[in-house]
């Protein structure tokens, strides 16, 4: 693991966007694994900045995106369809087609599940996968307990995720109760991983992430035995970890 030390939350979104971006001027056709949620908006709409003053092109890249929740339409508000348009696509250059999302819609969702990681592999795999970290450590929808052998799949949601992600929805109990993810498995074959962390909320988790050997109950840790992990974090996710806690994760 390599840990980059961000001042804020602006300042990981530069950074982060700056790493995607270093990966597309490599690799044109980059296969990005993309995350949802508070962490990453940042990050998207740097890149579209970038974008818009010419740094960077999407033209040849595709994605592929880490969750949805299971029984939402795709222009309901709360999907990850939805805002995965509104905070990126359509404010870039993808070609038509190249964006991928679980289907959380799909009649036979086992089935779904399956070509999802079959269209994975149809690309080559993903190259770059960006990633948020719950405060429970679950990866993607991967909660605590999650077998790490897993591929795409079905998942029941914990409260507490349900309880961190209410603040989208009216209550609580608006929350979706399961959603499809991309399993650990599936996660883990990404040939590089961007883990973004910001803000007080986070620093428990980053502190255990440091300290645990690798667990099933916190799914983040599996990301230890993963060959090419850098963590971007801001002061304040940081703010609980000692120098020694800092190393582990891979700071100079
Ligand atoms: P957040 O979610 O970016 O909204 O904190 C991250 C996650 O739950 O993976």
């Amino acid at each position: 693991m390599r840990l980059i030390e961000a001042a804020d939350y602006q300042d990981m979104s530069r950074k982060a966007a700056a790493f995607i971006e270093a990966a597309i001027a490599e690799k044109p056709d980059l296969i990005l694994g993309l995350a949802t949620g508070g962490t990453v908006t940042g990050t998207y709409e740097q890149l579209i900045r970038d974008f818009r003053s010419g740094k960077v092109t999407f033209q040849r890249a595709a994605s592929f995106n880490l969750d949805e929740y299971e029984g939402m339409q795709k222009e309901d508000r709360n999907s990850y369809h939805y805002y995965m348009e509104e905070n990126f696509f359509k404010h870039v250059d993808f070609q038509k087609g190249k964006n991928h999302l679980p289907d959380g819609m799909a009649q036979d969702m086992e089935e779904a599940c399956r070509e999802y990681d079959r269209l994975m592999e149809e690309y080559g795999g993903i190259d770059l996968q960006l990633l948020g970290i719950g405060e429970n450590g679950h990866i993607g929808f991967n909660e605590p307990g999650t077998a790490f052998e897993t591929k795409t799949h079905l998942v029941r949601l914990t409260p507490s995720t349900k309880a961190a992600n209410a603040r989208y929805f009216n209550s609580a109990e608006e929350v979706p109760d399961r959603a499809v993810t991309m399993g650990i498995a599936s996660i883990l074959k990404s040939r590089q991983i961007l883990l973004l962390a910001s803000g007080m909320k986070k620093a428990d988790i980053l502190q255990k992430l440091a300290d645990e050997e690798v667990t099933e109950d916190i799914p983040a840790t599996v990301l230890k035995q993963h060959s090419n992990v850098v963590i971007i974090a801001d002061k304040d996710a940081l703010s609980k970890l000692t120098k020694e806690q800092k190393k582990v994760l891979g700071h100079d």
